[in-house]
């Protein structure tokens, strides 16, 4: 169903698309008359394409490790090549791990600082080349955290320092891209009802008591976020954190 916010012909990439908010991003964005490259790792590709397929529009499924910067410059050439441009990035693709500063390791830091934080950096960087040689603007949204502005509650160090870069990463972004018309904001989740949460906190109905809302967030909740960042309505907002969080951190 249409909802208002223009986004009709825009063409977007979205990391993390198999996941729970990356599916909603995706098919809000695609029902709203987007074209949607869903990015993901190989490990979920048939999922992610039988996803895409199912999704109205123009709509496909890109596989690509955030990590890796060879096969990102493939999947967004690959892009080029289906949609003649580029005119938005959801980096949205992320984990977390419920390790304290005492069980983390190197090798666990580094995994989830390259997946949240370098990996937004790599495909940032290909989306702001796109969008500085077309010379037509564009959009980036990062998916922040709430835990990016107040830490994590317990554990998740890792987790809340990559998404705490992100925030800053954004803003210095949105200096960047405003002289060439792109905005850049982040969209800042509290607890939303997807696989990532399950693994991380287990108990939905004690989580929800944190919330001043009472309840989870619906991963449909983040993605209207999402679209109305990425509509033309949204175009003098930018270096903006929007908090989606149901009260959990007021500033
Ligand atoms: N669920 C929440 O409560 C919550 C709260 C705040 C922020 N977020 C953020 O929202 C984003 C999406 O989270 P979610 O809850 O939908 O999680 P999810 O686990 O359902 O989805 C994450 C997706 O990222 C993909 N992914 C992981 N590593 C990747 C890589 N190296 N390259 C490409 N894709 C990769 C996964 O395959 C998966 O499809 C994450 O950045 C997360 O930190 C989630």
């Amino acid at each position: 169903m249409r909802r208002g916010f223009s986004i009709e012909g825009k063409r977007v990439i979205v990391t993390g698309a198999a996941g729970g908010i990356g599916q909603a991003v995706a098919r809000r964005l695609a029902e709203n008359g987007a074209r949607v490259a869903l990015l993901d790792v190989a490990r979920v590709a048939d999922a992610t394409a039988a996803f895409a397929a199912d999704l109205p529009g123009d709509c496909r499924a890109i596989t690509a490790d955030v990590t890796d910067p060879n096969a990102l410059a493939e999947a967004f050439a690959a892009v080029d090549t289906a949609f003649g441009g580029l005119d938005g990035l959801v980096n949205n693709a992320g984990i977390t791990r419920a390790e304290d500063v005492f069980d983390i390791t190197l090798e666990s830091w580094r995994d989830v600082i390259d997946i949240n934080m370098t990996g937004a950096f790599l495909c940032a960087k290909l989306a702001m080349e796109r969008f500085r040689a077309q010379g037509e603007g564009g959009r980036i949204v990062q998916m922040g955290s709430v835990v990016g502005h107040q830490g994590a509650l317990k554990g998740h160090l890792h987790y809340s320092a990559s998404k705490s870069a992100l925030h800053g990463m954004s803003r210095t972004l949105a200096r960047t891209g405003a002289a060439f018309g792109v905005t850049v904001n982040t969209v800042a989740p509290g607890l939303v009802r997807t696989p990532l949460i399950d693994t991380a906190h287990g108990d939905g109905a004690e989580m929800a008591a944190a919330v001043p809302l009472g309840r989870l967030a619906e991963p449909s909740e983040i993605a209207a976020a999402v679209h109305f960042l990425l509509s033309d309505d949204a175009g003098y907002i930018t270096g903006a954190v929007i908090d989606v969080n149901g009260g959990m951190h007021m500033r």
